[in-house]
């Protein structure tokens, strides 16, 4: 099969998670770049990666790279393509500009010039014009500009790849999809042992832990730009399927989601079932202030409010990371616990040595996961008691 530079985008501090998950799908030699991992491959190992990276945001296919210094000229570089080549007349467009450096300021621009570059290519040829679609066009052309540096490429996965289909209800501050799953996989979960998060909100981590517990491909449910491409392998396709299924599993771990709030469960519940993983997860209703551990040993995940909103007291928010730190130390011991927020000074207040920090970013905001390892007689552990 035709080998081809792919790109794949993930969220900040995701990186390193992804090349091990490309590692896993046969990558050997790849680049680490900002916020992306750039490898060879064929039509095969995209559809895959559309499919089953669970830290993907999208997959990119390069098809030109060129310098510009204006307007004019990335309009010329992207008219002198041959757009024939990827798709008709009769297929929807839509282009998506990432711009860095002093020269191009305006991403919109960028995009806007791009697509007329394109629509006035296919009018000159053919005297009819390709239509925009910005919501959930046929073909998504993406151009990256780094100073004049500039990449075009065919995004194959069309909508971002954290948009797994199952999150249709949400709550307040939902985690993005994306990096609950690659908190769950940096943490070394193993798919097996008791899984908690007891601020489940709508559901992410349980429902991201579910998939990966029963080798579920977290794409499973939704459908790609790639597969209105013009040299789309339907059949190449339908095999990736297949054995895709064919891996799953049932749900090897018991997996406890709770929340205090009565919505926020339901809506959880809810995005469970619509992946057909209602009864795989132990819903309850519950403080976990006053809550206890129902295993022996396990993982707990937990995405506490982060005092954003107007309405959040900080000396209440910074009473609850206490809280939390007081409940993991005297109700779960021999537990793991993973903590991600944005208030670094209310983490702090958990009380507990972290065993390690991570610099990630959930959408805009700059945040930390802490770990802290639960374990009596841990050296980490007692050296807080
Ligand atoms: C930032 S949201 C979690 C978002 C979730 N990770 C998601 O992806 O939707 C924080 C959640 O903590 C819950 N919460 C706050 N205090 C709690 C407590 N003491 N016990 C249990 N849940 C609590 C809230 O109801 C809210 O749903």
């Amino acid at each position: 099969m035709q080998k081809f530079e792919i790109v794949v985008k993930t969220l900040f501090g995701l990186e390193e998670v992804l090349m091990k998950e490309l590692r896993g799908l046969g990558v050997q030699q790849m680049e680490k770049l900002t916020r992306a991992v750039a490898f060879e491959g064929d039509n095969e190992l995209l559809y895959r990666c559309n499919l089953q990276l669970r830290t993907a945001m999208k997959v990119l296919k390069p098809i030109e790279h060129f310098y510009c210094r204006n307007e004019k000229q990335l309009y010329n570089k992207i008219r002198g393509i041959d757009w024939s080549k990827y798709m008709t007349v009769g297929q929807t467009l839509a282009c998506e500009g990432v711009t860095s450096g002093n020269i191009f300021r305006h991403s919109k621009y960028v995009a806007l010039k791009s697509k007329d570059a394109i629509v006035d290519q296919f009018r000159d040829e053919t005297g009819r014009r390709p239509s925009v679609d910005l919501e959930n066009p046929d073909i998504r052309v993406n151009i990256h500009i780094r100073d004049t540096s500039c990449t075009v490429s065919l995004n194959s996965s069309g909508e971002v790849l954290s948009k797994r289909g199952y999150r249709k209800q949400m709550t307040l501050a939902p985690i993005m999809e994306t990096l609950a799953a690659g908190i769950i996989l940096m943490s070394g979960w193993d798919g097996e042992t008791a899984f908690i998060d007891p601020m489940c909100g709508s559901g992410t981590f349980p429902i991201e832990a579910a998939l990966i517990s029963s080798n579920t491909p977290p794409g499973y449910r939704r459908d790609f730009c790639f597969e209105r491409w013009k040299d789309f392998d339907a059949s190449l396709w339908d095999r990736i399927r297949k054995n895709a299924d064919a891996a799953k599993t049932r749900v090897k771990a018991k997996i406890y989601a709770s929340d205090a709030n009565s919505d926020a469960l339901k809506a959880a519940q809810n995005n469970a079932r619509r992946f057909g993983l209602g009864s795989a997860i132990d819903f309850t209703q519950q403080d976990f202030l006053n809550s206890e551990a129902r295993e022996e040993t396990g993982s707990i995940f937990i995405n506490p409010p982060y005092g954003e909103r107007l309405q959040d007291e900080p000396e209440q928010i910074i009473q609850l990371y206490n809280d939390i730190g007081s409940t993991l130390k005297h109700a779960y011991e021999n537990h793991d616990a993973w903590i991600i927020s944005s208030n670094v000074a209310a983490l702090k207040r958990v009380g507990l040595k972290p065993s390690k920090k991570v610099k990630l970013m959930n959408g805009a905001l700059d945040c930390m996961l802490y770990h802290f390892e639960l374990y009596h007689g841990s050296k980490k552990f007692s050296k807080q008691n």
